[in-house]
């Protein structure tokens, strides 16, 4: 008999697991513990990525056929019932004989969904629920924007102690420092796309790529998308992005999240300006916040926020900060809205 304590320990083990795979792309980042009749751990898998095998049928991979019959499988995510470029994992986890299937949260996925059903029709006991908090939290990018149909909408900006983006020439390279320019690369490297408003292009002719410490290009590559009506000159650095550069030419943000979640997008990186911020964050389409603060103070009227449409503060939008970093001189606050979760 497995005893709760097990299934959690197994369950956060599958969690480790998951995070080997790539944080970036369509697919969810999950992880598969296989267990005896004792509640030992006798095999293990995760998913590299499209095209690959899911967690559930790695894990199977490390067994001959009889092994894995009567046996537990811990896996973090609700089993698919889709066929894409691999099978169900729940049709997979039937066939090899799986007596018991726990999983820690549903698949909101339209196409995807109902592989516990698929599982209980089959005569394997589902479980559901085990250390689901701490799943939702480290599949809150997928499974938000599998939820909402858009991706998740991260807004970074980097501003003086007193708040303001640029100094009142309008330059703002480089307001924080070495540390907190290489976590933004990183952050950059996981995402889907990268998002920025016309008027950055034109102020700042930005390159919009990952690079790593010496200035060379990582190997994920996020997809660069400029918002807003003006076209790009032909000159921009922007053209020669190993991705190429998608031009939305509307500003209609909704119009723009749902056209690149069709395209696969699930995690967008908004790097600004102030202008497309602000956009997002009075539409309400802004999920976390990753705030860097520079020692600086510039004064004038560049603002990292401009208008939010709030008149009064009884209608401020209220954040939970989630952490605080120090980074060199800098501070690095993350937060999301109250209430997300
Ligand atoms: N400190 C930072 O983190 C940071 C980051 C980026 C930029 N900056 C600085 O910000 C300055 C540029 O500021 P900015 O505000 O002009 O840049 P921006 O936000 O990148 O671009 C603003 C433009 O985006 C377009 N746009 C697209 N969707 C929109 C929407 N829903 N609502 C309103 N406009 C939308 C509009 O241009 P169209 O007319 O083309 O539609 C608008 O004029 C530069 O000085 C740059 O150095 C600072």
């Amino acid at each position: 008999m497995i005893d709760t304590e097990q299934l959690e320990a197994a369950m956060r083990r599958a969690l480790e697991l998951a995070a080997n795979g790539p944080g970036a792309g369509v697919n969810p980042q999950v992880g598969c513990v296989l267990l005896n009749a004792h509640g030992a751990l006798v095999a293990e898998g995760w998913h590299r990525g499209s095209g690959t095998p899911h967690a559930e049928v790695d894990a199977l991979s490390k067994l001959s056929t009889d092994e894995a019959k009567g046996l537990t499988a811990v896996v973090t995510l609700e089993p698919c019932n889709h066929t894409g470029r691999t099978g169900p994992c729940s049709a997979a986890l039937i066939e090899a004989g799986a007596s018991r299937v726990v999983y820690a949260v549903a698949d909101p996925g339209n196409v995807s969904a109902g592989g516990a059903q698929r599982l209980r029709n089959a005569g394997v006991e589902v479980v559901e629920g085990i250390l689901a908090n701490e799943a939702e939290e480290f599949l809150r990018p997928w499974l938000t924007s599998m939820r909402l149909g858009r991706p998740f909408v991260t807004v970074k900006w980097a501003s003086t102690l007193d708040g303001r983006a640029a100094a009142a020439d309008g330059s703002s390279q480089w307001i924080t420092g070495p540390a907190s320019r290489q976590r933004v690369h990183k952050q950059r490297a996981a995402s889907d796309a990268i998002l920025v408003g016309t008027g950055t292009v034109l102020a700042d002719d930005p390159s919009m790529t990952a690079r790593d410490d010496s200035g060379n290009l990582l190997p994920e590559q996020p997809l660069p998308v400029v918002i807003g009506e003006r076209a790009i000159p032909g000159t921009a650095k922007l053209w020669e992005h190993p991705r190429g550069v998608l031009e939305s030419g509307t500003r209609n943000l909704d119009e723009v999240l749902t056209w690149l979640f069709e395209q696969g997008i699930r995690r967008a990186f908004v790097e600004g300006g102030p202008t497309l911020a602000s956009a997002f964050i009075a539409a309400g389409l802004v999920d976390e916040y990753l705030v860097y603060i520079a020692p600086l103070l510039v004064g004038g009227p560049r603002l990292a926020v401009t208008d939010l449409r709030i008149g009064t503060i009884a209608d401020a939008r209220h954040l939970d900060i989630t952490s605080i970093e120090r980074l060199g001189d800098d501070l690095l606050v993350t937060a999301r809205p109250t209430g997300s979760g």
